[in-house]
């Protein structure tokens, strides 16, 4: 079963999902509505309010409440937001295939569309529900994570000296926390005993930290499919897994010399080859698939704990296709 499939199955759950992204969104400014709407029109994989509703339906056996709905609605908005400041953040010029709002409309539009999409996430977490104001803290936590994340993968930059435990913490940040925040509110959102909310963080995070690890897989050796610039973690002195693995294997003499390479890159753009060739040749790309299968396998073994249903079933596909997918 493809997402497209899954989306299908969860049928009126995931048109509620699409319709209260699109009414929140809108407003009476004309370039802000069709900013809105390009962005919608090209909307991505959306993996975080499917994980939302699916863990929602896996902890009560039931289809989603109105709140679980809001909440996965948010998530999205919230990634969205996350991404068009990434962009901004990371000059990069394409995403799913596209330009990018950045380098359509310019940095100011990206960064204030981003703020629109944030704030409006926060207002439809605000509603009539008890949970509603547990789910903004988790939410704030998440926003507070990301800065962080991306705060710290700044400053490892700036050193060159990451290792995998700081690569673990900015991708935990940058990424995972989000997936949390998803799976967690949503079994909030239906009243989850706290043991299965425990099983939808343990779930979430793991799924998270492999996702980025995958995202960072594919950078090295991603095809156009993944639509996005590759190749450009090292051009921006972001040493994930990959390069990490590479590097413990390689020792430290050759470790000193390839982390000044890197931390040389923004006048030698040159040594890129370099240092891409030393990650696949001292098996940076079979370290990192290890530690990604060792964190899907994580995230499916915590699903162990819920109930069998086929929405279990369906969340322990999607943790085998964060490995497989190709964008
Ligand atoms: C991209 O996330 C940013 C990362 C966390 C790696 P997705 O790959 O989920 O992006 P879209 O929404 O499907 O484009
Ligand atoms: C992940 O960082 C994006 C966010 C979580 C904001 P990246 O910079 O690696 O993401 P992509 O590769 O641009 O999607
Ligand atoms: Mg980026
Ligand atoms: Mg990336």
């Amino acid at each position: 079963m493809d997402i497209k499939e899954i989306k299908e199955y969860l049928g009126a759950d995931w048109q509620a999902v699409q319709d209260s992204m699109k009414n929140v969104l809108n407003s009476d400014i004309s370039l802000l509505n069709s900013t809105n709407a390009s962005i919608l029109s090209n909307s991505g994989k959306q993996l975080r309010p499917l994980l939302a509703l699916m863990m929602a339906r896996a902890c009560s056996g039931m289809p989603a409440s109105e709140a679980t709905v809001r909440y996965a609605a948010a998530g999205e908005l919230l990634h969205n937001a996350t991404l068009l400041h990434d962009d901004v953040a990371d000059e990069s010029e394409q995403r799913r295939g596209k330009p990018t709002i950045y380098s359509l409309m310019g940095p100011s539009v990206s960064v204030l569309v981003g703020d629109y999409w944030l704030v409006k996430a926060m207002d439809l977490i605000l509603g009539e529900s008890e949970s509603d104001t547990a789910v903004i803290k988790i939410f704030s936590k998440t926003l507070s994570d990301l800065a962080e994340g991306e705060m710290l993968q700044l400053q490892k930059a700036q050193k060159g000296d990451t290792d995998e435990q700081d690569y673990l913490r900015i991708i935990y940040n940058k990424t995972a926390s989000l997936f949390e925040a998803v799976c967690v509110s949503a079994a909030v959102s239906v009243n989850a005993s706290p043991e299965y909310v425990k099983a939808a963080k343990d779930y979430a995070v793991a799924l998270g930290l492999a996702f980025q690890i995958k995202d960072d897989i594919l950078d090295y050796a991603g095809t156009e499919s993944v639509g996005k610039p590759l190749g450009v973690d090292i051009l921006e002195q972001k040493m994930t897994m990959p390069l990490l693995g590479a590097l413990v294997n390689a020792g430290a003499e050759e470790d000193a010399r390839v982390r000044a390479l890197v931390k040389d890159i923004v006048g030698h753009p040159e040594h890129r080859d370099e240092i891409v060739a030393f990650v696949k040749s001292n098996g940076g790309m079979e370290y990192a698939s290890g530690r990604l299968d060792f964190y899907v396998q994580e995230a499916v073994d915590a699903l162990s704990v819920l109930p069998k249903s086929y929405e279990r079933e369906l969340l322990e596909k999607l943790a085998h296709f964060t490995a497989k997918r190709d964008k």
